[in-house]
C-alpha cells in the first residue's frame, strides 16, 4: 500500500496525527504542492500543543511524467537540485537565522527513496505573526525586507555554502546555458562571463537567499519592522548585492528604482554595519561596502544577462535596468 501524505509526516514527527489542511498553492510545473496542516499530539521534539505547520512535498515523479514539451533536462536537473539545497538550508543553516532574519522553523525533512522527491515540514510563519503578503511595497516594508536581507547576509559572511549552490540565486550564469545560448549576439553576450566572473571575485562573499521577490517574504500587521523569508531553493555563496537588485527589480518601477537607488542602498549598507556590529565579526565592513557598492550595477547586469535572454520583453528590462547594464559593459569597454 502506498503512504499517504499524512502517514508519511506522521512517521517522519512522531505527531499522533497530521489533519492536512487546503493547499496553497502547487509548485511549479507539477513538482508537487505546498499545504497547511495541524500536527497533534506527542512528537518527538517533546512538545503535544497542536501545532501548525506548512508541508513542502515535492513529487519529483509526477514532475518527470509531466516534462514532456516544456523543458528540457537542465531545466530538471536544476529544479531538483534547488529541493535539494532547500533541505540542506533547512537542516543545517536555518538554525543559525536569528529572528532579524527570520525563517520558518524545520520540523521535519524527508527525502523518499530514490531521489523521487522530498517532504519537508515547516512551523507555518502565518501562526507566528507573518500572516500578511504582498505584491507592491511602501517604503517601510521595503526597509524591513532590506533590513532582513542585511541580517542574513551578515548572519553566513564567509560561509563556505557546503551542501548548497556554489554560486547562489536562480539566475546564475553556470545554470542558464539556454538563456545565454538564447541571448543575441552582442555586448552582453560578450560580457556575460566577465561580469559573472567580477561577482565571484568578490573578497567579501556571503550566502544570498537567491530569489529574494517580495512574493517570497511574509508580513506582519503586529511587526511592520520585520519580516519572515521563505523558499530557500536557490540559497548559495554570493555578494549581498544580488538579492538587493533582485528585490528591488520586483517591487519599484524604472522611474522608482532610479530616484531611489542611493536611499535604498543607504538603508541596506545601514543595516548590515548594524546586523555585523551585534555579531562576533571580524571583518573592516568599511571595505565591504566599498567593493559592493560599485558591485550592484554588475548584479543587476548580471541579472539582465538572464531576463534578456529568458524572456527579452519582461518588464524588468526598463530604463533603469537598461541604463546600469550599458554603464557595466561601458566599464569593461564592451559597449
Ligand atoms: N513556512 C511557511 N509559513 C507560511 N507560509 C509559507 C511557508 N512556506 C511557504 N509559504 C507560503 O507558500 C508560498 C509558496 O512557498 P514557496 O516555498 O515559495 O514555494 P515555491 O517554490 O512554489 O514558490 C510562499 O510564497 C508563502 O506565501
Ligand atoms: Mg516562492
Amino acid at each position: 500500500m502506498v503512504d499517504t501524505l499524512s502517514d508519511i509526516v506522521r512517521r517522519m514527527t512522531g505527531a499522533q496525527s497530521v489533519q492536512l489542511g487546503k493547499p496553497i498553492q502547487s509548485l511549479w510545473s507539477g513538482y508537487g504542492v505546498i499545504q497547511r496542516a495541524v500536527l497533534q499530539g506527542p512528537r518527538d521534539g517533546g512538545s503535544d500543543e497542536p501545532t501548525a505547520v506548512v508541508i513542502k512535498h515535492i513529487d519529483v515523479s509526477q514532475a518527470r511524467s509531466n516534462r514532456r514539451g516544456w523543458g528540457g533536462d537542465a531545466s530538471h536537473l536544476r529544479k531538483v537540485r534547488s529541493y535539494e539545497v532547500e533541505q540542506t538550508f533547512y537542516e543545517r543553516y536555518s538554525g543559525q537565522c536569528d529572528p532579524s532574519c527570520q525563517v520558518p522553523g524545520l520540523i521535519a525533512a524527508h527525502e523518499k527513496a530514490n531521489e523521487s522527491g522530498w517532504v519537508i515540514v515547516l512551523t507555518d510563519l502565518d501562526a507566528q505573526g507573518f500572516d500578511r503578503r504582498k505584491n507592491d511595497l511602501d517604503q517601510r516594508g521595503l526597509r524591513a525586507c532590506l533590513t532582513w536581507l542585511a541580517n542574513f547576509h551578515a548572519t553566513f559572511l564567509g560561509s563556505s555554502a557546503s551542501g548548497l549552490w556554489p554560486m547562489g540565486t536562480y539566475w546564475h550564469l553556470d545554470t542558464r546555458p539556454d538563456e545565454l545560448a538564447a541571448l543575441p549576439s552582442g555586448p552582453l553576450k560578450r560580457s556575460a562571463a566577465e561580469i559573472d566572473r567580477r561577482l565571484n571575485a568578490a573578497t567579501f562573499q556571503t550566502l544570498v537567499h537567491g530569489d529574494a521577490k517580495v512574493a517570497n517574504f511574509c508580513f506582519s500587521d503586529r511587526d511592520r519592522d520585520r519580516v519572515a523569508a521563505v523558499d530557500f531553493q536557490y540559497v548559495g555563496r554570493g555578494c549581498g548585492m544580488k538579492d538587493v537588485a533582485y528585490l528591488i527589480s520586483s517591487c519599484l518601477t524604472a522611474d522608482e528604482a532610479a530616484s531611489q537607488e542611493e536611499a535604498l542602498l543607504n538603508i541596506y549598507f545601514e543595516a548590515l554595519r548594524d546586523a555585523i556590529a551585534v555579531r562576533p565579526i571580524e571583518i573592516d565592513v568599511a571595505e565591504l561596502e566599498r567593493e559592493w557598492r560599485a558591485l550592484y550595477p554588475f548584479a543587476w547586469a548580471d541579472f539582465c544577462r538572464f531576463l534578456a535572454g529568458w524572456s527579452p520583453d519582461h518588464w524588468k528590462l526598463n530604463a533603469y535596468s537598461d541604463r546600469i547594464t550599458q554603464s557595466v559593459l561601458k566599464h569593461l569597454g564592451h559597449s
